[in-house]
Protein backbone atom coordinates (compact mmCIF):
# COMPACT_ATOMS: atom_id res chain seq x y z
CA UNK A 1 0.00 0.00 0.00
CA UNK A 2 0.83 3.50 -0.74
CA UNK A 3 -0.66 6.77 0.57
CA UNK A 4 -0.66 9.13 -2.99
CA UNK A 5 -1.76 12.97 -3.31
CA UNK A 6 -5.19 13.13 -5.67
CA UNK A 7 -6.20 16.53 -7.14
CA UNK A 8 -8.80 17.32 -9.04
CA UNK A 9 -8.29 20.24 -10.75
CA UNK A 10 -9.75 23.55 -12.59
CA UNK A 11 -11.09 24.89 -9.35
CA UNK A 12 -9.69 28.75 -8.89
CA UNK A 13 -8.17 29.38 -5.46
CA UNK A 14 -9.70 32.18 -2.72
CA UNK A 15 -8.38 33.55 0.41
CA UNK A 16 -5.21 33.68 2.71
CA UNK A 17 -2.37 31.40 3.11
CA UNK A 18 -0.13 31.92 5.99
CA UNK A 19 3.53 30.86 5.33
CA UNK A 20 5.63 28.85 7.85
CA UNK A 21 8.97 28.78 9.35
CA UNK A 22 11.54 27.88 6.81
CA UNK A 23 12.68 24.19 6.34
CA UNK A 24 15.91 24.99 5.02
CA UNK A 25 16.73 27.09 8.30
CA UNK A 26 14.66 24.97 10.70
CA UNK A 27 17.17 21.89 9.92
CA UNK A 28 20.33 23.84 10.23
CA UNK A 29 18.95 25.37 13.68
CA UNK A 30 18.31 22.04 15.27
CA UNK A 31 21.44 21.09 15.31
CA UNK A 32 23.22 24.42 15.85
CA UNK A 33 21.11 23.92 18.83
CA UNK A 34 22.88 21.35 20.08
CA UNK A 35 26.08 23.50 20.47
CA UNK A 36 24.89 25.51 23.87
CA UNK A 37 24.99 24.27 27.44
CA UNK A 38 21.48 24.74 28.08
CA UNK A 39 17.69 24.89 26.23
CA UNK A 40 16.91 26.59 23.06
CA UNK A 41 13.50 27.60 22.40
CA UNK A 42 12.59 27.13 18.63
CA UNK A 43 9.37 29.05 17.66
CA UNK A 44 7.78 28.74 14.18
CA UNK A 45 8.95 25.35 13.61
CA UNK A 46 7.45 24.07 10.64
CA UNK A 47 5.10 20.31 10.91
CA UNK A 48 7.67 18.57 8.38
CA UNK A 49 8.89 14.95 8.16
CA UNK A 50 12.39 16.44 7.90
CA UNK A 51 12.04 17.99 11.93
CA UNK A 52 10.73 14.39 13.11
CA UNK A 53 13.84 12.73 11.62
CA UNK A 54 16.44 15.49 13.17
CA UNK A 55 14.27 15.00 16.20
CA UNK A 56 15.00 10.91 16.26
CA UNK A 57 18.65 12.04 15.60
CA UNK A 58 18.83 14.39 18.42
CA UNK A 59 17.22 12.12 21.01
CA UNK A 60 19.59 9.43 19.84
CA UNK A 61 22.36 11.76 21.05
CA UNK A 62 20.27 12.16 24.41
CA UNK A 63 19.50 15.64 23.52
CA UNK A 64 15.89 16.44 24.86
CA UNK A 65 13.31 17.45 22.64
CA UNK A 66 9.85 18.95 23.67
CA UNK A 67 7.11 19.79 20.97
CA UNK A 68 4.84 22.75 22.82
CA UNK A 69 1.91 23.53 21.12
CA UNK A 70 1.95 23.78 17.37
CA UNK A 71 5.50 25.13 16.02
CA UNK A 72 7.69 25.45 19.34
CA UNK A 73 10.58 22.82 19.42
CA UNK A 74 12.51 22.98 23.06
CA UNK A 75 15.88 21.15 22.82
CA UNK A 76 18.18 21.11 25.71
CA UNK A 77 21.53 19.52 25.43
CA UNK A 78 22.47 19.72 28.77
CA UNK A 79 23.06 16.24 29.05
CA UNK A 80 24.14 15.14 25.68
CA UNK A 81 26.17 12.23 24.58
CA UNK A 82 28.65 12.28 21.27
CA UNK A 83 27.55 9.05 19.38
CA UNK A 84 28.26 7.91 16.10
CA UNK A 85 25.38 8.65 14.00
CA UNK A 86 25.39 6.07 11.67
CA UNK A 87 21.49 5.32 12.13
CA UNK A 88 19.12 5.00 8.59
CA UNK A 89 17.59 8.12 9.58
CA UNK A 90 20.56 9.69 9.00
CA UNK A 91 20.62 8.80 5.31
CA UNK A 92 16.51 10.17 5.27
CA UNK A 93 17.45 13.94 5.11
CA UNK A 94 20.48 15.91 3.59
CA UNK A 95 20.82 18.25 6.71
CA UNK A 96 22.16 15.17 8.86
CA UNK A 97 25.02 16.97 7.58
CA UNK A 98 25.34 19.76 10.38
CA UNK A 99 25.88 17.41 12.87
CA UNK A 100 29.59 16.92 11.58
CA UNK A 101 30.48 21.11 11.61
CA UNK A 102 27.85 20.64 15.58
CA UNK A 103 29.44 17.81 16.83
CA UNK A 104 33.15 19.09 15.93
CA UNK A 105 32.81 22.02 16.77
CA UNK A 106 31.10 21.02 20.63
CA UNK A 107 33.10 17.82 20.85
CA UNK A 108 36.34 17.61 18.59
CA UNK A 109 34.92 14.56 17.05
CA UNK A 110 32.62 12.92 14.96
CA UNK A 111 31.69 10.09 13.14
CA UNK A 112 28.64 9.77 10.19
CA UNK A 113 27.54 8.14 7.81
CA UNK A 114 27.16 9.68 4.25
CA UNK A 115 23.57 12.09 4.20
CA UNK A 116 20.31 11.61 1.89
CA UNK A 117 18.23 14.15 1.03
CA UNK A 118 16.76 14.40 -2.47
CA UNK A 119 18.71 13.37 -5.88
CA UNK A 120 19.16 16.29 -7.78
CA UNK A 121 22.43 15.08 -9.46
CA UNK A 122 25.80 14.63 -7.92
CA UNK A 123 25.72 16.66 -4.11
CA UNK A 124 29.49 16.18 -2.91
CA UNK A 125 30.49 17.43 0.56
CA UNK A 126 34.37 18.25 -0.39
CA UNK A 127 33.74 22.06 0.78
CA UNK A 128 32.32 21.31 3.94
CA UNK A 129 35.31 18.65 4.16
CA UNK A 130 38.03 20.93 3.36
CA UNK A 131 36.70 23.64 5.87
CA UNK A 132 37.15 21.22 8.27
CA UNK A 133 40.41 20.22 7.38
CA UNK A 134 41.65 23.75 7.12
CA UNK A 135 40.28 24.04 10.89
CA UNK A 136 42.73 21.46 12.20
CA UNK A 137 40.88 18.28 11.63
CA UNK A 138 42.02 15.25 10.32
CA UNK A 139 39.30 12.82 8.68
CA UNK A 140 39.53 9.11 7.46
CA UNK A 141 36.23 7.57 5.70
CA UNK A 142 35.74 4.26 7.60
CA UNK A 143 33.12 1.63 6.86
CA UNK A 144 30.78 3.93 5.02
CA UNK A 145 31.36 6.21 7.65
CA UNK A 146 33.12 9.90 8.01
CA UNK A 147 35.57 9.88 11.36
CA UNK A 148 36.19 13.90 11.54
CA UNK A 149 38.23 14.92 14.59
CA UNK A 150 40.70 17.11 15.91
CA UNK A 151 42.90 17.90 19.36
CA UNK A 152 42.08 21.80 18.61
CA UNK A 153 39.86 23.50 16.18
CA UNK A 154 42.30 26.87 15.34
CA UNK A 155 40.53 29.86 13.51
CA UNK A 156 41.74 30.32 9.73
CA UNK A 157 40.93 31.89 6.53
CA UNK A 158 38.71 29.67 4.30
CA UNK A 159 38.08 30.40 0.78
CA UNK A 160 35.22 28.30 -0.76
CA UNK A 161 35.33 27.74 -3.98
CA UNK A 162 31.91 27.51 -4.52
CA UNK A 163 29.63 29.66 -2.25
CA UNK A 164 27.49 26.71 -0.64
CA UNK A 165 24.95 26.80 1.39
CA UNK A 166 25.49 23.82 3.32
CA UNK A 167 28.98 24.11 3.52
CA UNK A 168 29.18 28.18 4.82
CA UNK A 169 26.67 26.99 7.79
CA UNK A 170 28.52 23.81 8.66
CA UNK A 171 31.91 25.31 9.07
CA UNK A 172 30.68 28.24 10.84
CA UNK A 173 29.53 25.73 13.75
CA UNK A 174 32.66 23.93 13.39
CA UNK A 175 34.37 27.05 13.75
CA UNK A 176 32.13 28.49 17.14
CA UNK A 177 34.15 27.19 19.87
CA UNK A 178 37.57 27.74 17.22
CA UNK A 179 40.66 29.62 19.13
CA UNK A 180 41.04 32.61 17.07
CA UNK A 181 39.32 34.23 13.84
CA UNK A 182 37.97 32.32 11.22
CA UNK A 183 37.24 34.38 7.76
CA UNK A 184 34.57 32.23 5.24
CA UNK A 185 35.40 34.22 2.06
CA UNK A 186 32.88 33.51 -0.84
CA UNK A 187 30.59 32.03 1.93
CA UNK A 188 26.91 31.81 0.18
CA UNK A 189 24.75 34.57 1.37
CA UNK A 190 21.43 32.76 1.74
CA UNK A 191 18.93 34.82 4.34
CA UNK A 192 18.74 30.50 6.19
CA UNK A 193 22.06 31.57 6.64
CA UNK A 194 21.55 35.13 8.90
CA UNK A 195 19.32 33.27 10.88
CA UNK A 196 21.78 30.32 11.53
CA UNK A 197 24.23 32.83 12.59
CA UNK A 198 21.43 34.94 14.71
CA UNK A 199 20.73 31.68 16.33
CA UNK A 200 23.96 31.29 17.35
CA UNK A 201 25.12 34.96 18.46
CA UNK A 202 21.97 34.61 20.97
CA UNK A 203 23.71 31.48 22.18
CA UNK A 204 27.03 33.84 22.73
CA UNK A 205 28.92 33.28 19.79
CA UNK A 206 30.74 35.77 17.34
CA UNK A 207 29.90 35.77 14.05
CA UNK A 208 30.01 38.90 12.00
CA UNK A 209 29.52 39.66 8.50
CA UNK A 210 26.56 37.29 7.45
CA UNK A 211 24.34 37.74 4.39
CA UNK A 212 27.73 38.95 2.38
CA UNK A 213 30.71 36.77 1.16
CA UNK A 214 32.98 37.25 3.84
CA UNK A 215 31.85 35.82 7.17
CA UNK A 216 33.69 36.06 10.21
CA UNK A 217 33.71 33.69 13.50
CA UNK A 218 35.63 34.64 16.38
CA UNK A 219 35.63 31.64 18.59
CA UNK A 220 34.40 31.89 21.92
CA UNK A 221 34.86 29.59 24.99
CA UNK A 222 30.35 28.77 26.22
CA UNK A 223 27.59 28.86 24.46
CA UNK A 224 23.70 29.07 25.88
CA UNK A 225 20.34 28.43 25.12
CA UNK A 226 18.10 30.79 23.85
CA UNK A 227 15.12 32.11 22.38
CA UNK A 228 14.32 32.18 18.54
CA UNK A 229 12.19 32.26 15.64
CA UNK A 230 12.41 31.31 12.89
CA UNK A 231 12.08 33.35 9.26
CA UNK A 232 9.27 32.64 7.33
CA UNK A 233 10.22 29.71 4.72
CA UNK A 234 10.89 31.63 0.86
CA UNK A 235 10.61 28.57 -0.69
CA UNK A 236 7.31 27.60 0.98
CA UNK A 237 6.15 31.18 -0.31
CA UNK A 238 7.18 30.87 -3.82
CA UNK A 239 5.35 27.88 -3.80
CA UNK A 240 2.24 29.31 -2.90
CA UNK A 241 3.15 32.48 -5.14
CA UNK A 242 3.14 30.81 -8.43
CA UNK A 243 0.48 28.38 -7.86
CA UNK A 244 -1.93 31.78 -6.73
CA UNK A 245 -0.40 32.96 -10.44
CA UNK A 246 -1.29 29.81 -11.83
CA UNK A 247 -4.79 29.28 -10.56
CA UNK A 248 -5.84 32.15 -8.19
CA UNK A 249 -8.48 34.68 -8.69
CA UNK A 250 -6.80 35.94 -5.22
CA UNK A 251 -4.60 35.03 -2.79
CA UNK A 252 -2.97 36.64 -0.46
CA UNK A 253 0.57 35.22 0.60
CA UNK A 254 0.82 36.12 4.11
CA UNK A 255 3.74 35.96 6.86
CA UNK A 256 6.71 36.17 4.55
CA UNK A 257 9.64 38.37 3.77
CA UNK A 258 8.71 39.57 0.40
CA UNK A 259 12.59 41.14 -0.10
CA UNK A 260 13.90 37.40 0.10
CA UNK A 261 11.70 36.89 -3.21
CA UNK A 262 12.44 39.73 -5.31
CA UNK A 263 13.91 37.41 -7.78
CA UNK A 264 10.91 35.98 -7.97
CA UNK A 265 8.62 38.53 -8.11
CA UNK A 266 10.09 40.28 -10.96
CA UNK A 267 9.94 37.20 -12.84
CA UNK A 268 5.92 37.27 -12.38
CA UNK A 269 5.56 40.32 -13.06
CA UNK A 270 7.34 39.59 -16.28
CA UNK A 271 5.08 36.45 -17.12
CA UNK A 272 2.15 38.78 -16.64
CA UNK A 273 0.52 38.34 -12.73
CA UNK A 274 -0.37 41.61 -10.89
CA UNK A 275 0.30 41.29 -7.53
CA UNK A 276 -0.11 43.89 -4.43
CA UNK A 277 3.30 43.69 -2.61
CA UNK A 278 2.73 44.66 1.59
CA UNK A 279 5.25 44.72 4.51
CA UNK A 280 4.70 41.31 4.92
CA UNK A 281 2.27 39.51 2.31
CA UNK A 282 2.00 39.69 -1.32
CA UNK A 283 -1.47 39.59 -2.89
CA UNK A 284 -2.17 38.01 -6.08
CA UNK A 285 -4.53 40.16 -7.91
CA UNK A 286 -5.30 37.82 -11.42
CA UNK A 287 -2.99 38.37 -14.54
CA UNK A 288 -2.52 41.32 -17.15
CA UNK A 289 -3.49 38.79 -20.45
CA UNK A 290 -2.13 35.90 -21.60
CA UNK A 291 0.87 34.63 -19.60
CA UNK A 292 4.51 35.39 -21.49
CA UNK A 293 7.14 32.94 -21.61
CA UNK A 294 10.28 33.93 -19.80
CA UNK A 295 13.81 32.71 -19.76
CA UNK A 296 15.06 32.12 -16.00
CA UNK A 297 18.30 31.34 -14.81
CA UNK A 298 19.36 29.92 -11.41
CA UNK A 299 21.91 31.21 -9.30
CA UNK A 300 22.43 31.65 -5.55
CA UNK A 301 20.86 33.84 -3.40
CA UNK A 302 19.89 36.64 -4.23
CA UNK A 303 19.33 35.37 -7.77
CA UNK A 304 16.89 32.88 -8.98
CA UNK A 305 16.12 30.18 -6.59
CA UNK A 306 16.97 26.68 -7.87
CA UNK A 307 14.86 25.24 -5.53
CA UNK A 308 11.52 27.51 -7.42
CA UNK A 309 12.40 26.45 -10.73
CA UNK A 310 10.70 23.41 -10.48
CA UNK A 311 7.23 25.11 -9.26
CA UNK A 312 7.84 27.77 -11.59
CA UNK A 313 8.28 25.42 -14.47
CA UNK A 314 4.34 24.39 -14.31
CA UNK A 315 3.37 27.91 -14.74
CA UNK A 316 5.55 28.53 -17.29
CA UNK A 317 3.43 25.60 -19.51
CA UNK A 318 1.04 27.71 -19.69
CA UNK A 319 3.02 31.15 -20.80
CA UNK A 320 2.65 31.55 -24.63
CA UNK A 321 5.66 30.53 -26.61
CA UNK A 322 8.94 29.44 -25.35
CA UNK A 323 10.94 29.43 -22.22
CA UNK A 324 14.31 28.18 -21.37
CA UNK A 325 15.08 27.78 -17.59
CA UNK A 326 19.08 27.22 -17.36
CA UNK A 327 20.32 25.64 -14.00
CA UNK A 328 23.76 26.35 -13.17
CA UNK A 329 23.69 25.33 -9.51
CA UNK A 330 22.16 21.66 -9.93
CA UNK A 331 22.13 20.99 -13.64
CA UNK A 332 20.36 17.76 -13.77
CA UNK A 333 17.25 19.27 -11.52
CA UNK A 334 14.83 18.31 -14.36
CA UNK A 335 12.97 15.04 -13.73
CA UNK A 336 9.87 17.53 -12.98
CA UNK A 337 9.96 18.35 -16.48
CA UNK A 338 9.55 14.58 -17.54
CA UNK A 339 6.29 14.07 -15.26
CA UNK A 340 4.98 17.52 -16.68
CA UNK A 341 5.10 15.55 -20.48
CA UNK A 342 3.25 12.89 -18.82
CA UNK A 343 0.11 15.35 -18.16
CA UNK A 344 0.39 17.38 -21.83
CA UNK A 345 3.45 19.71 -21.56
CA UNK A 346 6.01 20.10 -24.40
CA UNK A 347 9.49 20.19 -22.72
CA UNK A 348 12.58 19.19 -24.16
CA UNK A 349 15.11 19.00 -21.74
CA UNK A 350 18.94 19.27 -22.20
CA UNK A 351 20.83 20.08 -19.27
CA UNK A 352 21.73 22.64 -18.14
CA UNK A 353 18.48 23.88 -19.56
CA UNK A 354 14.95 22.80 -20.03
CA UNK A 355 12.83 24.56 -23.04
CA UNK A 356 9.06 24.84 -22.34
CA UNK A 357 6.55 25.37 -24.85
CA UNK A 358 4.57 27.42 -23.04
CA UNK A 359 0.33 27.09 -24.12
CA UNK A 360 -0.45 23.53 -24.05
CA UNK A 361 -3.19 22.41 -21.92
CA UNK A 362 -2.12 19.52 -18.68
CA UNK A 363 -4.36 16.58 -18.41
CA UNK A 364 -4.34 14.91 -14.79
CA UNK A 365 -2.87 11.20 -14.82
CA UNK A 366 -0.67 9.18 -12.49
CA UNK A 367 2.59 11.18 -11.90
CA UNK A 368 5.25 10.62 -9.36
CA UNK A 369 7.79 13.40 -6.92
CA UNK A 370 10.74 12.43 -7.56
CA UNK A 371 11.84 15.46 -5.42
CA UNK A 372 10.78 17.56 -2.78
CA UNK A 373 10.26 20.77 -5.29
CA UNK A 374 9.27 18.33 -8.41
CA UNK A 375 6.46 17.35 -5.67
CA UNK A 376 5.31 20.87 -5.41
CA UNK A 377 6.05 21.39 -9.77
CA UNK A 378 3.70 19.21 -9.48
CA UNK A 379 1.12 20.17 -7.32
CA UNK A 380 0.79 23.32 -9.29
CA UNK A 381 0.26 21.51 -12.48
CA UNK A 382 -2.32 19.37 -10.47
CA UNK A 383 -4.49 22.18 -9.82
CA UNK A 384 -4.33 23.71 -13.28
CA UNK A 385 -4.84 20.18 -15.36
CA UNK A 386 -8.24 18.90 -16.08
CA UNK A 387 -9.45 16.04 -14.22
CA UNK A 388 -7.86 13.72 -11.45
CA UNK A 389 -3.60 13.90 -11.18
CA UNK A 390 -2.64 11.16 -8.72
CA UNK A 391 0.96 12.22 -7.46
CA UNK A 392 3.04 9.20 -6.14
CA UNK A 393 6.33 9.30 -3.77
CA UNK A 394 4.61 11.61 -1.77
CA UNK A 395 6.76 11.11 1.33
CA UNK A 396 9.04 13.77 -0.91
CA UNK A 397 6.45 16.43 -0.51
CA UNK A 398 5.85 16.00 3.43
CA UNK A 399 9.83 16.10 4.14
CA UNK A 400 9.34 19.98 3.69
CA UNK A 401 5.75 21.17 3.28
CA UNK A 402 3.79 22.01 6.31
CA UNK A 403 0.11 21.05 6.18
CA UNK A 404 0.29 21.07 2.49
CA UNK A 405 -3.31 19.76 1.83
CA UNK A 406 -4.50 21.66 4.64
CA UNK A 407 -3.45 24.94 3.51
CA UNK A 408 -4.78 24.42 -0.48
CA UNK A 409 -8.16 22.80 0.21
CA UNK A 410 -8.38 26.47 2.56
CA UNK A 411 -7.83 27.99 -0.47
CA UNK A 412 -10.33 26.31 -2.78
CA UNK A 413 -8.45 23.44 -3.60
CA UNK A 414 -9.78 19.69 -4.63
CA UNK A 415 -6.80 17.86 -2.89
CA UNK A 416 -6.93 14.69 -0.96
CA UNK A 417 -4.90 11.88 -0.05
CA UNK A 418 -5.77 8.11 -0.65
CA UNK A 419 -3.99 4.56 0.02
CA UNK A 420 -3.25 2.57 -3.61
CA UNK A 421 -2.16 -0.90 -4.05
N1 LIG B 1 28.78 21.74 -3.78
C1 LIG B 1 29.98 21.13 -3.99
N2 LIG B 1 30.70 20.73 -2.90
C2 LIG B 1 30.24 20.92 -1.63
C3 LIG B 1 29.00 21.54 -1.43
C4 LIG B 1 28.28 21.94 -2.53
O1 LIG B 1 30.41 20.96 -5.12
O2 LIG B 1 30.94 20.52 -0.69
C5 LIG B 1 27.98 22.19 -4.95
C6 LIG B 1 26.65 21.46 -5.05
O3 LIG B 1 26.79 20.23 -5.71
C7 LIG B 1 25.82 22.46 -5.82
C8 LIG B 1 26.33 23.82 -5.29
O4 LIG B 1 27.61 23.55 -4.74
O5 LIG B 1 26.08 22.37 -7.18
C9 LIG B 1 25.48 24.48 -4.26
O6 LIG B 1 25.14 23.56 -3.23
P1 LIG B 1 24.87 23.99 -1.73
O7 LIG B 1 25.92 23.41 -0.87
O8 LIG B 1 24.65 25.46 -1.67
O9 LIG B 1 23.50 23.23 -1.45
P2 LIG B 1 23.07 22.48 -0.10
O10 LIG B 1 23.55 23.25 1.06
O11 LIG B 1 23.39 21.03 -0.19
C10 LIG B 1 20.87 23.84 0.18
C11 LIG B 1 19.41 23.52 0.32
C12 LIG B 1 18.87 23.05 -1.02
C13 LIG B 1 19.11 24.13 -2.07
C14 LIG B 1 20.61 24.48 -2.13
C15 LIG B 1 20.92 25.62 -3.08
C16 LIG B 1 19.25 22.73 2.58
C17 LIG B 1 19.06 21.59 3.50
N3 LIG B 1 19.25 22.45 1.29
O12 LIG B 1 21.51 22.62 -0.21
O13 LIG B 1 17.47 22.92 -0.84
O14 LIG B 1 18.68 23.66 -3.33
O15 LIG B 1 21.07 24.86 -0.82
O16 LIG B 1 20.27 26.78 -2.69
O17 LIG B 1 19.36 23.87 3.01
C18 LIG B 1 15.32 22.03 -1.21
O18 LIG B 1 14.94 22.73 -0.27
O19 LIG B 1 14.54 21.42 -1.99
C19 LIG B 1 16.76 21.90 -1.45
C20 LIG B 1 17.28 20.94 -2.19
Amino acid sequence: MEEVIKIEGGHSLRGTVRISGSKNATVALIPAAILGHGPVTICGVPNISDVESLSVLLKELDVEVVRKGEDILIIDPSHMSNKAMVQETVGKLRASYYFMGALLGKYGHVEMKMPGGCYLGPRPIDLHLKGFEALGATIQYEHGAYIIEANELVGTKIFLDIASVGATINIMMAAVYAKGRTTIENAAKEPEIIDVATLLNKMGAKIRGVGTNLITIDGVDRLDGCFHEIIPDRIEAATYLVLGAAAAEAVTVENIIPQHLESLISKLDEIGILMEIGIDYVKMLGRKEQLKAVDVQTLPYPGFATDIQQPLTALLTQAQGQSIVTETIYKERFKHCHELNKMGANINVMPPSAMINGGTPLAGCEVTATDLRCGACLVIAGLLAEGITTIREIYHIDRGYDNLDGKLTALGAKIWREQID
